[in-house]
């Protein structure tokens, strides 16, 4: 089963570019970074910030291993994260989609978009190349 380990320190990765991420990945006061892992074998990294419950849940980082990709473990953690969240009382999950693996053979920014995209996270209409996704859908009015 796979699971997100919650990591305080890079030197517990193992996996270089995972651990090279981890390293170089920004942190605020409500960072958390995560090592997506199955079977002790580390898939990706996860930087997410958990600001106040009326706020979104900001996944700000998804690094799948270059290796592991293309294999569907991306969209699973997408999965386990918007779990996380709802488990945690966010009502909504925002992102910046940009491609942060420049020097490999990646996805374009036009590709990241999509992949969200079809992961159902939409362009917010207020914040310039935010894109969200709400966790439940709006309470319909009574008797309307
Ligand atoms: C963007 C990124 C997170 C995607 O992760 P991934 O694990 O490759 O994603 P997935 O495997 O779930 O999806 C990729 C494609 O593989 C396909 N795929 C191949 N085999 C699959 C399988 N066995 N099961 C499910 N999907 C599979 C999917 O259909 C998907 O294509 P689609 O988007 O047209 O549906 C990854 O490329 C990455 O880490 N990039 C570098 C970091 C980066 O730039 N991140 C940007 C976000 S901050």
């Amino acid at each position: 089963m796979m699971q997100l380990r919650e990591i305080s320190d890079f030197h517990t990765v193992h996996t270089p570019e995972l651990k090279e991420r981890a390293q170089h990945s920004g942190r605020t006061t409500h960072t958390r970074h995560y090592i997506a892992q199955e079977d002790d074998v580390e898939l990706a990294f996860v930087s997410i910030d958990c600001w106040p419950v009326d706020k979104p849940f900001f996944l700000y980082e998804l690094f799948v291993a270059r290796k592991q990709r293309n294999k569907g473990i991306g969209t699973r953690i997408l999965q386990q994260i918007e779990k996380m969240s709802i488990e945690q009382g966010y009502r909504s999950i925002a992102l910046t989609p940009k491609p942060i693996d420049n020097n490999h053979d990646n996805y374009t920014q036009r590709q990241i978009i999509r992949w969200y995209e079809k992961r159902g996270y939409r362009p917010n209409s207020e914040f310039v190349r935010q894109f969200d996704k709400q966790l439940f859908l709006e309470k319909p009015i009574e008797g309307a």
